[in-house]
């Protein structure tokens, strides 16, 4: 990876968040290059979305340092914060787009809030980000509500690469889109990665994604994480990280990728099944409820 070679565009250093009395990461170090595909994986309630949310503060850390894009994200003016945060992208788990706004107005939140572009020019960069993402253009004028999950998501993702961003956030991209949704989602954020030149931070349960995108994967375990390639991580004794790998699906999914060659055109059918993909049991139904 270039890790060694640039310098890392998300540096977490000593990283300990907690909620009153739960610690949720203790001691946590990671580190993202710029141009890389990081997936972050854990059992449900390993603290993969705080862990995002920290990276992009929505929550406080206990201790820690957090740099982002180069700047402590801890050491800033509410300007420079502002102007960070144009500097990403985010789709969150449950979606939040605003149920009352349509897709376009949606979309063009960021950019009314981070510029002074025309009106016009807005709606153009909205139609932009609209096809980009993969909607067809009559999705513009629909509600949240009005739309399948999977646009939804892809409404998401438009308006989260609205302002042209550096590093993309992704928590369970493709959580509750069918197989074959879900492995177009991954091409689509496969081939933006390529052509945007983005950095692109995932958490996922979806070892398809995984394996499909992702350069290299953060698991979650005791509150930190262990970070390699699938090939270096299926080496870590872990027994969650030899369930999770080595378990029926992940070797369904290496066999998949493997068959494929090249990991993004993968055939769709080979994904799991919607509860298999998403982790059992962890009573989320990833519904963009707003
Ligand atoms: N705002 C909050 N206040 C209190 N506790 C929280 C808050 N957000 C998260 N937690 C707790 O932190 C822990 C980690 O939550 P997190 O959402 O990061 O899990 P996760 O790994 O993303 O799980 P999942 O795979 O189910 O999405 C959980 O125990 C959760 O209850
Ligand atoms: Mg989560």
């Amino acid at each position: 990876m270039p890790e060694t070679a640039a310098e890392p565009i998300i540096r977490v250093s000593g990283l300990t968040t907690r909620f009153g009395p739960q610690v949720i990461h203790q001691d946590l170090d990671l580190q993202i290059a710029r141009g890389e595909v990081m997936g972050v994986v854990g059992g449900s309630g390993s603290g993969k979305s705080v862990l995002m949310r920290a990276i992009i503060g929505l929550i406080r850390p206990a201790s820690g340092r957090i740099e982002v894009l180069g700047r402590d994200t801890a050491r800033l003016s509410d300007g420079e914060r502002q102007a960070l945060r144009a500097r990403w992208g985010v789709l969150f788990q449950d979606g939040a787009l605003f149920s009352s706004l349509t897709v376009a107005q949606n979309i063009a939140v960021p950019l009314r809030e981070h510029s002074a572009l025309p009106r016009r020019v807005i709606a153009d960069l909205v139609a932009m980000k609209i096809a980009m993402a993969g909607l067809p253009p009559d999705a513009a004028n629909k509600l949240p509500a009005e739309l399948s999950g999977g646009m939804r998501k892809r409404a998401g993702l438009a308006r989260a690469l609205a302002l042209d961003p550096e590093i993309l956030f992704l928590d369970e991209p493709t959580a509750g889109l069918d197989p074959i949704g879900a492995a177009r989602f991954d091409e689509l954020i496969g081939a933006l990665k390529r052509t945007l030149d983005l950095t692109v931070v995932m958490v996922t349960h979806d070892l398809d994604s995984l394996y499909a995108i992702c350069d290299r994967v953060s698991v979650l375990i005791d509150k930190r994480v262990k970070v390699g390639t699938i090939d270096e991580l299926m080496r870590e004794p872990d027994t969650w990280i030899q369930e999770y790998f080595r378990g029926p699906r992940g070797r369904a999914a290496e066999q998949a990728a493997a068959r494929s060659g090249r990991p993004e055109s993968r055939a769709p059918e080979s994904r799991g099944t919607e509860s298999e993909r998403n982790g059992e049991g962890d009573g989320r139904s990833d519904g963009d409820s707003r």
